[in-house]
């Protein structure tokens, strides 16, 4: 392709030429419209995974992977997790300004009047196995908002998109805190709006009836602290799957439901509880660190060194280096057992020199170390998905939001390369040759209820 001027380009296909109109980035890579593609060539572009295609432009967030580089509305992540609330840069990544202090009592305000979940809710979450993985749950209660609150599913409407947005912030704290206390049998707390968001979801989830909980400073700005870190990381897999959701002009609740989704996958949000268990695969096999990085080298194994590598940070993650100081300054105060805290650094320290990480540019992303700090909280494994969710909930709005309101967003609906057979015609059944291709037997135990 060649600049045909300082901006566009063109792209030829046969003896046919076709200009693409440069998008200037602010900061970042800039981008090529290809809008006259198919209708001028009839070729469509191919990039499994979108590793090279934008779907949007967005003002929300940027990050620079060769520079470890991570900005919400253009502030940096340290200085944002080192000065502020979690509900301060939720207020940020929606409404695009950080809130002065009546913005901000204001918002907490708003969002503290509506904690509460409809009584039936209760019985929504006792429909499922207690044990039923928490992210599968979530998804569900979410997408049931739309049944409850149907007065604020129009996303056209300002006002009903605002309200959505306040009952998302205000009652999935309260969704997460009943499926982790029904997963362990434990009476369910109310809201307490007289509390702090953060430090009410921890009093809902570890807190007993009629026992004044004291709940540890250090955990709630640690637990914040986390909550910023997640909130928002441009068009990962699970906001780009809620704003191809949106795109249809779902509502609010669906896309987001949608997003938890996509998040539940061990290659994304489920890699923190991943991370758990293989540092105590590691641990309970009595394996070297260099044995199990020799096995994740090892293309027979299909061993990934979990908590590693990203699609875009090709350095560090700035949040991983965040958590990991977290990690340090906490996990000792909480009493937490260093020793997967130690494998992990080890296992750091031996990909960071080994030829494989650094050819591959792998380096440790957000989930590497969170597990760790969330289970010296006091939270199961299965409950730290659901925790990246909830520090997602404030991105995933303020991207579903931007989409909602760009004049230039259409339907999501890609096209592709098919490679299927050409025409053919039925025969009957008795002259199919075919073998017998449904050679998948029953050998999952699955309960026939
Ligand atoms: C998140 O997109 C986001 O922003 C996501 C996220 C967010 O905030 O929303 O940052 C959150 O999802 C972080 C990532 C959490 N996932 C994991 O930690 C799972 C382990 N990491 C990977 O599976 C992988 O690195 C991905 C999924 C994160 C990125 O995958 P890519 O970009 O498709 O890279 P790839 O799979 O094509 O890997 C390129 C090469 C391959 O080797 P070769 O075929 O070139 O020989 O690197 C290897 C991969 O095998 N590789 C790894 C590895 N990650 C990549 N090898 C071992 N261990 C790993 N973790």
């Amino acid at each position: 392709m060649t600049d045909t001027n300082a901006n566009n380009a063109t792209f030829t296909v046969g003896d046919t030429n076709v200009e693409f109109e440069r998008v200037s980035a602010t900061q970042g890579s800039d981008g090529f419209s290809i809008a006259p593609l198919l209708a001028k060539t009839g070729t469509v572009t191919l990039d499994p995974g979108f590793v090279n295609t934008a779907s949007c432009t967005s003002d929300i967030t940027y990050i620079s992977g060769s520079e470890g580089i991570l900005r919400y509305r253009g502030y940096p992540i340290e200085e944002l997790a080192e000065n502020c609330s979690f509900l301060e840069v939720a207020y940020l990544l929606i409404y695009g300004e950080l809130p002065n202090p009546t913005s901000l009592a204001a918002f907490g305000r708003r969002i503290n009047e509506h904690t509460l979940l409809h009584e039936d809710f209760k019985r929504f979450f006792t429909a499922f196995p207690s044990q039923g993985h928490p992210m599968a749950i979530l998804q569900s209660g979410i997408a049931g908002m739309a049944t409850y609150y149907e007065h604020t599913l129009d996303p056209k409407d300002e006002e009903q998109l605002d309200m959505a947005s306040i009952l998302l912030l205000a009652k999935v704290p309260t969704m997460i805190a009943y499926i982790a206390k029904r997963a362990i049998g434990l009476p369910l707390l109310y809201p307490d709006s007289s509390r702090y968001y953060t430090e009410d979801f921890i009093r809902m989830t570890f807190g007993l009836p009629y026992q004044g909980e004291e709940i540890d400073p250090l955990v709630v700005r640690a637990l914040d602290t986390l909550l910023i870190l997640h909130a928002d990381h441009e068009q990962n897999c699970s906001t780009s799957t809620v704003r191809l959701v949106g795109s249809a002009q779902a509502n609010l609740y669906s896309s987001v439901a949608s997003g938890v989704g996509a998040l539940s996958g061990p290659l994304h949000g489920g890699a923190n509880e991943a991370v758990m268990r293989m540092l105590r695969e590691i641990r309970d096999a009595g394996l070297t660190v260099d044995e199990f990085v020799s096995q994740v080298k090892d293309k027979k194994n299909s061993v990934r060194l979990m908590g590693f590598g990203h699609r875009v940070y090709k350095n560090f993650d700035p949040r991983a280096r965040i958590v990991k100081s977290l990690a340090d300054e906490i996990l000792p105060r909480l009493g937490s057992e260093n020793e997967l805290f130690d494998i992990a650094k080890s296992l750091e320290e031996a990909a960071l020199s080994d030829e494989y990480f650094v050819a591959r540019r792998l380096y440790p992303n957000v989930d590497f170390y969170t597990g760790l700090i969330y289970e010296a909280m006091g939270f199961p494994a299965k409950m730290f998905t659901p925790l990246f969710a909830l520090g997602r909930l404030p991105g995933w709005i303020a991207q579903y939001r931007e989409l909602i309101n760009d004049p230039t967003q259409r339907i999501g609906r890609p096209r592709q390369v098919y490679t299927g057979e050409t025409e053919r015609h039925w025969i009957p059944r008795e002259e199919r040759q075919t073998a017998d291709l449904l050679h998948l037997s029953d050998s999952l135990n699955v309960a026939k209820l």
